[in-house]
C-alpha cells in the first residue's frame, strides 16, 4: 500500500479510531481477514452505509447476538435504534435505565455495525402522559389523544418539552462520545400537531410579532370581507381548511416555526454533550406538507427521509423527484433513513416490491444523492400495530426470501463505497419548490383534480430524461451556478424571491415559469397585478385570466401540437421582443387562438411562462426546447428509455449509476470506456436485466 502524506495522516487517524472502537475497521482497511467490508479511509465509517431499524428493547438480551449476525452476514453496518424505546430508557419518571442500550450499540459494535439512536419523544409512556396530561395533544376536532398509538404529544407544550428534552440530554450524556454512535436521529416523522386552547394563544402571540398591528393584519388578510375584522389578538382562531388565505398560511408557518423549536429544544442539548462528528438529522417524508421542511432543516446537520413506495412499484421520477427535493433541504447529500424491505403495511393493498426491485431502489437511492439506505425494520415485532410490515428477518428469527437480496446490496455498497466516497450531485437544471405556494394551490385548487405535486413532476420527468440531473430548491436558493431555472407553480411570491429570480436572468439565466405562478403575495393574498405579479416587467406579458378545464383543450405551436389539461392561462405580451410559443385552439371561445406560453430574451438570459398544463408529449417537447435554448446536455449520453442514469462527481471524477426499470434487458453502449465497479475491469458497454444495476466510474 502506498501512502501520500495526507492518506498517511488518514491511515494514522484511522489507527487511532480503530483503537478506540475496536471495530473492525482497520482489519478492513488494511485488507486484512474479517467479513467486514472495506472503509473509507477518512473515518472508517464506510462511505455508503446499509442499515436497519433495530428494536432490541423488544427482544431477550440473549438474541441479539444471532439477530446481529445475520445483520452482518448481509453486510448492515448502521442500526438505527431507540426512537420508540423511551418507556424502557425511562421507566419511571426521572429514573433513567440506559444500561441496556448501551450493551446494545456495544454488541452491534462487535459486529462492524455502527449506531444512529433515535431520541423517543414521538413516543411518550403511559406514566408520563398520566402524570402529566397536559402534555397530550388535542386533536382538530378537539378531543385529546390518549396512549396506546403514537405521536400522541403536543408539540407546542413546555412541560413535554421539557421532558423531552431531558431525556435527550441523558442520551448525549451517556453515548456523546460512544465511537460506535455516527449520529442522532431527532424524535420520529414530525406531523401531528395539538388544537388546544394554549397553543392556541402561542398561535395568536407568534401572529402578532410577525404582523406588529391589528390594523397591518386586517389590512394584510383583508378582513373586511366577510366581516372578519379583529379588534383583540385573542379572537384569532385556528384553521385548516376552509380559513381566510392570510390565517390558513400563518397557522402553516407557526407549525413550522414551533417543529423546529420543538426540534431544537432536543438538537441543541445533544449537540452541547455531543462530539461534532456525530451528525443531528430528523427523519422526514418526502412530498409530506405538513410543515414547511425549509424552516425546520436549516438547523440540522443532514436531511434524510423516509421513502415508502406504498402500494404499487416504484414510481423513479416522483420518488426521485422526492430524493432531489430532500437533497435540497440542506443542498448536499442525504440518507434514506427508513425504506421497505418488500411492503409496507399501511397502503390499500400491501404488495411485495417485485425481484430485484428493493435492490434496484436503493441503487436509485444512491444515485440521487443518499449516502445511506436502511431499512424498515429488521424483524417482525411479535405484537403491535405493524405485524404484517416487510422485514429482512421474521418473528421466527430466521430471513426471509428478500434476505438475500438486501445481503446482495450490501456486498455491492462495500464494494462500491470507496468510489462513491466525496462524491454528490451537480446538476445544471433547477426546479423551484416551496411549501407556500403547495398550500396555496391545495386550499384553493380550483379543479380538484389540481395536485401540485403533479404538476411538478410533470415538468420533472421530462427534464431529468434530458438533463439526466436536476436540482430542487427552494426559489430563495443561490441560483448563479444553474444553466436553466423551472419553476411551476410558484403561486406564492416574496418580493425577495421575486428579486432573486429576476437577478438570476438578468445575469444571463433562463427562467420558465410554470402555470399559476406569481399570483400570490407573501400573506397568501392576491398581488395587486396580474400573473406573474412582481415578474411581469420582466417577462413582457402577463396573464389575462386563468380557466379551469372541464375537459382538454387544443394548444400548438413551437412544440407541436397537443393538449392544455386541467388548467389554461390566456396570455399576452406587452413588449414587441416578448415572442409567443404556443396558442390555444378552439375550445372555450375566450382561449381560442389566444397565446399559452410566451417567451422573453433578456440579454443572454431569458424568461417564458408557460400558462398551459401540456400533456406528457407536448411536456417533452418544451423540455426539449428549454434545455436547448438554455444549452443543457446530457450528463451521460444516451440511454434507452426506462433505463435511469445517476451521475455522482467528486474531486477525483465521475460516478455513474444505472438502473433498468424497464420491462425487458437493455444494453448501454458508455460514452467512453469506464470501470464497472460491481463487476470489476473496464468497460464500454453493459447489458442489463431487468431491474439491474450497473455502476461505473472514472476515478482511477
Ligand atoms: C414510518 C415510521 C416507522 C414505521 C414505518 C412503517 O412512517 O417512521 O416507525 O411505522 O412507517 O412503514
Amino acid at each position: 500500500m502506498k501512502l501520500s502524506a495526507k492518506s498517511f495522516s488518514r491511515f494514522v487517524f484511522t489507527l487511532c479510531l480503530a483503537a478506540l472502537v475496536g471495530l473492525p475497521a482497520l482489519r478492513a482497511q488494511t485488507g486484512q481477514a474479517g467479513s467486514a467490508p472495506p472503509v473509507d479511509p477518512v473515518t472508517g465509517v464506510p462511505s455508503l452505509l446499509l442499515g436497519t431499524a433495530w428494536y432490541p428493547e423488544q427482544w431477550p438480551e440473549s438474541r441479539w447476538d444471532a439477530d446481529l449476525e445475520l445483520m452482518q452476514k448481509a453486510g448492515v453496518r448502521m442500526v438505527r435504534v431507540g426512537e420508540f424505546a423511551w418507556s424502557r430508557m425511562e421507566p419511571q419518571d426521572g429514573q433513567y435505565d440506559l444500561d441496556w442500550l448501551s450493551r446494545a450499540i456495544a454488541a452491534a459494535g462487535r459486529h462492524g455495525i455502527y449506531t444512529v439512536i433515535g431520541t423517543p419523544s414521538a413516543a411518550p409512556p403511559a406514566w408520563l402522559t398520566q402524570k402529566y396530561p397536559e402534555t397530550l395533544r388535542t386533536k382538530e376536532d378537539g378531543r385529546k389523544d390518549e396512549h396506546g398509538n403514537r405521536q400522541q404529544f403536543n408539540w407546542a407544550n413546555p412541560k413535554y418539552r421539557e421532558l423531552a428534552r431531558s431525556m435527550a440530554e441523558q442520551l448525549a450524556q451517556r453515548f456523546g462520545h460512544n465511537p460506535y454512535v455516527l449520529g442522532w436521529q431527532i424524535d420520529n416523522e414530525y406531523s401531528a400537531n395539538s388544537y388546544d386552547d394554549a397553543t392556541k394563544k402561542q398561535f395568536q402571540d407568534w401572529v402578532r410579532k410577525r404582523y406588529g398591528t391589528l390594523d397591518n393584519l386586517n389590512e394584510r388578510w383583508t378582513t373586511a370581507y366577510w366581516s372578519e375584522t379583529y379588534s383583540n389578538w385573542n379572537q384569532i382562531p385556528i384553521e385548516t381548511k376552509y380559513g381566510n388565505p392570510g390565517l390558513l398560511l400563518s397557522w402553516k408557518r407557526f407549525v413550522s416555526d414551533t417543529w423546529r423549536s420543538y426540534q431544537k429544544n432536543q438538537l441543541d442539548v445533544i449537540r452541547a454533550n455531543a462530539d461534532p462528528r456525530q451528525f443531528i438529522t430528523t427523519n422526514m417524508m418526502g412530498w409530506f406538507d405538513g410543515y414547511d421542511h425549509y424552516t425546520v432543516s436549516q438547523d440540522l446537520d443532514m436531511a434524510s427521509w423516509d421513502d415508502y413506495v406504498g402500494e404499487g412499484q416504484l414510481d423513479p421520477y416522483r420518488n426521485g423527484a422526492a430524493h432531489d427535493l430532500t437533497r435540497g433541504f440542506l443542498r448536499r447529500n442525504f440518507w434514506v433513513m427508513e425504506t421497505q424491505p418488500g411492503s409496507v403495511n399501511w397502503a390499500k393493498i400491501n404488495n411485495s416490491l417485485n425481484k430485484g426491485e428493493v435492490r434496484a431502489m436503493a441503487w436509485h437511492d444512491v444515485g440521487h444523492g443518499a449516502d445511506a439506505v436502511s431499512y424498515w425494520q429488521w424483524r417482525s415485532d411479535l405484537n403491535g400495530q405493524e405485524e404484517y410490515h416487510g422485514t429482512m428477518v421474521g418473528a421466527d428469527g430466521t430471513p426471509v426470501p428478500l434476505y438475500a437480496e438486501v445481503a446482495e446490496l450490501g456486498a455491492e455498497f462495500a464494494k462500491a463505497g470507496p468510489v462513491l466516497a466525496g462524491t454528490s450531485v451537480k446538476s445544471d437544471v433547477a426546479i423551484l419548490h416551496s411549501y407556500d405556494s403547495r398550500w396555496a394551490i391545495n386550499w384553493q385548487r380550483h379543479n380538484s383534480e389540481y395536485d401540485p405535486v403533479t404538476e411538478l413532476v410533470s415538468y420533472y420527468k421530462p427534464l431529468r430524461n434530458i438533463a439526466q440531473s436536476i436540482d430542487i430548491v427552494n426559489p430563495s436558493a443561490p441560483l448563479n451556478q444553474y444553466k436553466l431555472v423551472v419553476a411551476p407553480g410558484l403561486n406564492v411570491i416574496s418580493d425577495a424571491e421575486a428579486k432573486n429570480l429576476i437577478d438570476y436572468v438578468n445575469q444571463g439565466g433562463n427562467l420558465v415559469l410554470g402555470q399559476r405562478s406569481g399570483m400570490k403575495n407573501i400573506d397568501n393574498g392576491l398581488q395587486t397585478e396580474r400573473q406573474p405579479g412582481p415578474l411581469v416587467d420582466l417577462l413582457g406579458g402577463r396573464v389575462e385570466q386563468y380557466y379551469a378545464l372541464t375537459s382538454p383543450v387544443p394548444v400548438s405551436g413551437a412544440w407541436g401540437a397537443g393538449t392544455s389539461q386541467l388548467w389554461a392561462e390566456l396570455l399576452s405580451t406587452k413588449d414587441a421582443d416578448t415572442k409567443v410559443l404556443m396558442r390555444y385552439g378552439k375550445s372555450n371561445g375566450w382561449l381560442d387562438g389566444q397565446p399559452a406560453a410566451i417567451t422573453r430574451k433578456v440579454g443572454k438570459g431569458s424568461i417564458t411562462y408557460i400558462g398551459a398544463w401540456l400533456d406528457e408529449a407536448s411536456m417533452e417537447k418544451a423540455a426539449r426546447w428549454m434545455t436547448e435554448a438554455s444549452d443543457v446536455k446530457p450528463k451521460f449520453g444516451a440511454v434507452p428509455a426506462g433505463v435511469d442514469v445517476y451521475p455522482r462527481e467528486g474531486a477525483h471524477g465521475k460516478v455513474y449509476i444505472l438502473v433498468n426499470f424497464s420491462k425487458s434487458a437493455q444494453n448501454v453502449t458508455l460514452p467512453s470506456a469506464m470501470e464497472d465497479v460491481l463487476k470489476g475491469g473496464s468497460t464500454k458497454s453493459v447489458s442489463l436485466p431487468v431491474y439491474g444495476v450497473a455502476v461505473l466510474s472514472t476515478t482511477r
